[in-house]
């Protein structure tokens, strides 16, 4: 991470932790894209998890179907939580944005809720280069909460973070814009195990190189 510069994702991230899980790592949808996923890698795959959070349930549902996974999370807090509950993934700790990746090295990449605090041009870029990190063939997953909002102020989970994504349509313009083919999709309405929590749209992609 660059020196001095502390995303705002961390400190909220920080702050929610382990509530996170509890919160959302019930969600059928989320279980039956890992799932999904899960039919279509060859054995031993290599698994890019951007924003991996405490680990629970991308990480660990992935290798423990034998592939390998690293994860990369921009919440110390959260890198902690996930390096215990998987010991069998890597984690590392760093901002996606600057993360160095190396062209076609992975199986797949899953992006799971963890694009909602970069701007639009940012989600934009980083779709684009994931694609780049695909092997030709490979699986980029993608679940938002796909609402035409920007910058907008919000309190998730007792934190203050300000918003940004795209509805449906323009999140699937996007991934097609980075070449991608949308090859399955679910969209769905969750509602966190969280006291007075309201239900909230999830779109999930699946999609090729
Ligand atoms: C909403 S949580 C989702 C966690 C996990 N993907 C899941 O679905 O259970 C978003 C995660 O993305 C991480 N994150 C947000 N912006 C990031 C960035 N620029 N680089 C790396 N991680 C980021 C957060 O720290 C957080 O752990």
């Amino acid at each position: 991470m660059t020196e001095g510069h502390r995303p705002a994702a961390a400190e909220v991230f920080d702050a929610i932790g382990a509530d996170y899980e509890t919160a959302f790592a019930g969600s059928g949808a989320h279980l039956d894209s890992l799932n999904r996923l899960l039919g279509q890698l060859a054995p031993h795959s290599g698994i890019l998890d951007v924003g991996s959070g405490t680990g629970r349930p991308t990480a660990r549902t992935l290798a423990a179907a034998g592939h390998e996974v690293l994860g990369v999370d921009v919440s110390p807090v959260m890198v902690e939580l996930a390096s215990h509950r998987v010991p069998e993934a890597s984690f590392r700790c760093a901002d996606i944005r600057e993360f160095p990746l190396e062209e076609e090295s992975f199986d797949a990449v899953c992006v799971y809720f963890s694009l909602l605090q970069m701007s639009r041009d940012e989600q934009r870029a980083l779709v684009h280069r994931l694609a780049g990190t695909l092997r030709p063939g490979g699986h980029l997953v993608l679940a938002t909460v796909p609402l035409d909002v920007e910058d907008v102020s919000t309190v998730f989970m007792g934190q203050e973070v300000r918003v940004t994504s795209f509805g449906p349509e323009a999140f699937r313009a996007l991934v097609t814009g980075a070449g991608l083919t949308v090859v399955h999709e679910a969209d769905t309405v969750f509602t966190p195990s969280r006291p007075g929590a309201a239900p909230e749209p999830h779109l999930f992609l699946h999609c090729r190189r």
